[in-house]
């Protein structure tokens, strides 16, 4: 049996090989007839031993053909974001934080390491291989990456190393370096393609393709700098952690250093600040991190953001240049904003020839006019931003600029209400709205229609078929056969699209939506919080406003957005049109211990404080470090710390693990 099951392993990791240089390089090395055999001899040998079978087997599933969509995947611990310092003060203020939250005795060692600016992902190897990768989507739920991740050469298909861990999530960010990208946008411009704003935009363009084709042709990389649940492997540390990445044969994140105290942060800091032009990828700052996972554990996290690591902002990058022109662009909720055309320049290593001057109050405030010699800045993940004009260099050829009184659009009048710095088109069916609005709706994040570019919506627009995003649901094939560059075979692609998007979860739909405001993350809280679209609508104003995460101004354009009764009204054509608005599945909340919060103390003998807090999450439980009140159950293992008298002062139930485990079982 054994020898049957090394043979089946083997097998599994040849197929799986040429599939990828099949489906993915399209360079084979062996013939159909090799494959065929390979194939065969797995398929018989599962048949006569069918308890081998396991789920990621090449057997079970096609190679890597396009899909339509990317599969979700839950995250077992949440992929949390990083709080920001932007300078010595606020880093200062984290820093006393984490001391008081681990009693001043504590000396509390940092890592410093460099903060990238990619796309974060998650990698799961199961007895060594890799068996699964998603974005970091919501946090709670991301994309299923895995053929894309397989393209990247520093993503070893098997650990390696002596002591390989029986389960490992291991995270960190997809990137892509400077040369590259600029090498790809050159080839975008030469097929007329969309240009990426910046590596980062690239990295995640290229990590998001259905065709895992097209991400192999892309020169991507990873830096590991995270772990998520793992057995098999005690790691108490971040240096250790990484070291034993290393030592699996990925590639953890290079350049980190231990730190003993501020002082040494800061040098750290002006270290790579100088450091960074050098690099050949785009690094946005540093990370500090508290070293011992111990200490982590008993800091614990915020809703979104841990409390033991803080990302220190490098300042964002500036540049001298020329506005050549000024457009104005029409957003999807109608707003105007000034965009200046710029002489091109490099900053930071992007060639930036667009940038935001805002809106008029800020234009007027600047003094900022046609023509005009300006600092433009560009700060890792925003759109580049006119910061100021050079008045030593006008020539007094230079001409000011005034919005226009009429909508370059669709020439309606345009309004600027009251206590309002943007002037905004009022009418609602505006081309530049719509077509905005429809893309993003139709958007990966939204409703992933696949197949809905900007060429499609204007021809469809033009021809009165979309008015709004609902006029999607009622398209017809044989209205879309004939358009542009459109057959048979297209048309039908974009109709079981849209058919496939009635699916997305409310969630989706909400962000989809385009409420002001509203992302990923705001959309997800409103799905779990009301549940259903109507509730949703009938939701009031101070509803709205109690729910924690949301703050009055989201409330408002929320509220606002439902009181609509055109909104209304396509919400009710979303459901005519056969969208399901299917309720979000609380990823923390589906199991019996849903809504249960535990505290653990001491040392538990079956498994360790980690696995057993993954444990409650995955039985929809809460896990937390902190006792209170709220607590349900202490969970008290051998060697009990100062938790347990204050559980029973508080009136916190008590269990032992014996107990825990019947609970969790
Ligand atoms: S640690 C819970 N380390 O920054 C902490 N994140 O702004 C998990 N990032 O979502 C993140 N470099 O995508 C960590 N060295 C680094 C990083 C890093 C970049 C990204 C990551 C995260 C985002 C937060």
């Amino acid at each position: 049996m054994k020898e049957v099951s090394i043979r089946i392993q083997e097998l599994r990791s040849q197929i799986n090989y040429h599939n990828y240089r099949y489906y993915i390089l399209d360079d084979p090395e062996i013939s159909d007839a090799q494959y065929d055999r390979l194939m065969r001899e797995l398929r018989e040998l599962e048949k006569e031993y069918p308890s081998l079978i396991t789920s990621d087997s090449p057997t079970q599933r096609a190679g890597a053909p396009p899909s339509k969509t990317f599969d979700p995947v839950p995250h077992t611990i949440p992929m949390l974001s990083l709080g920001n310092a932007f300078d010595r003060d606020e880093v200062k203020e984290w820093m006393e934080r984490v001391v008081r939250g681990l009693g001043a005795t504590e000396k509390v060692g940092l890592v410093a390491e460099p903060k990238l600016d990619g796309c974060a992902v998650e990698l799961v190897y199961e007895g060594g291989l890799f068996v699964r990768g998603s974005t970091r989507g919501d946090g709670a739920v991301g994309e299923d990456v895995t053929w894309n991740l397989k393209t990247i050469k520093d993503i070893p298909t098997w650990l390696s190393g002596k002591h390989v861990p029986n389960y490992l999530e291991v995270r960190g960010e997809v990137y892509m370096e400077l040369g590259k990208f600029e090498q790809l946008n050159r080839k975008q411009a030469e097929r007329g393609e969309k240009l990426f704003a910046n590596p980062r935009n690239a990295a995640a363009g290229s990590l998001r393709q259905l065709d895992p084709k097209v991400t192999a042709s892309r020169s991507l990389n990873i830096f590991l700098y995270d772990v998520g649940q793992i057995r098999g492997i005690e790691l108490e540390s971040h240096l250790k952690m990484l070291k034993a990445l290393n030592e699996l044969g990925l590639r953890a994140i290079g350049r980190a250093e231990f730190c003993e105290s501020l002082e040494e942060v800061f040098e750290y800091y002006d270290k790579l600040t100088e450091e960074r032009e050098k690099l050949a990828f785009e690094v946005d700052g540093i990370v500090l991190k508290v070293n011992r996972f111990d200490l982590r554990q008993k800091l614990g996290a915020r809703t979104r953001e841990p409390r033991w690591a803080i990302a220190y902002k490098f300042p964002p990058r500036e540049e001298a240049t020329k506005i050549i022109d000024i457009d104005v662009q029409v957003g999807r909720t109608g707003t105007l904003t000034p965009v200046a055309k710029l002489q091109p320049v490099r900053v930071g290593g992007v060639t930036i020839s667009r940038a935001t001057l805002h809106n008029e109050d800020q234009m007027a405030e600047k003094d900022i006019r046609m023509g005009d010699y300006v600092i433009v800045r560009r700060a890792g993940d925003v759109i580049p931003e006119v910061v100021k004009p050079i008045p030593g260099r006008r020539t007094g050829k230079e001409r000011k600029f005034k919005m226009p009184r009429t909508c370059p659009v669709c020439s309606a009048e345009v309004i600027r209400s009251e206590g309002e710095v943007a002037r905004r088109c009022i009418n609602i069916s505006c081309p530049a709205q719509v077509e905005r609005w429809i893309k993003h709706f139709a958007s990966r994040g939204a409703m992933d229609i696949e197949g809905i570019g900007p060429k499609l919506i204007d021809q469809l627009i033009e021809r009165g078929l979309l008015k709004n995003v609902s006029d999607l649901y009622f398209l017809k094939k044989e209205q879309l056969i004939g358009l542009q560059r459109m057959a048979e075979k297209s048309a039908q692609n974009i109709i079981d699209a849209i058919e496939a998007s009635k699916d997305r979860n409310l969630s989706r739909i909400i962000y989809a939506l385009g409420i002001r405001h509203v992302g990923e993350h705001v959309a997800r809280v409103l799905a779990e919080e009301f549940g259903t679209v109507d509730a949703l609508i009938r939701a009031k104003l101070e509803e709205l406003e109690g729910i924690h995460e949301i703050g009055p101004i989201v409330a408002g354009t929320v509220h606002e957005f439902f009181r609509n009764e055109g909104n209304r009204e396509i919400i009710r054509r979303l459901k005519e049109g056969g969208v399901k608005f299917r309720p979000v599945e609380k990823v923390a909340a589906r199991g019996k211990l849903s809504g249960v919060a535990f505290v653990f103390t001491g040392t538990l003998s079956s498994m360790s404080r980690d696995e057993a807090q993954v444990r409650v999450k995955e039985l929809g439980g809460k896990a937390s470090s902190s006792l209170s009140r709220k607590t349900d159950y202490l969970v008290a293992g051998t060697e009990p710390g100062s938790k347990l008298a204050r559980a029973k002062k508080l009136g916190v139930k008590v269990i032992n693990e014996k107990k825990f485990l019947e609970l969790t079982e």
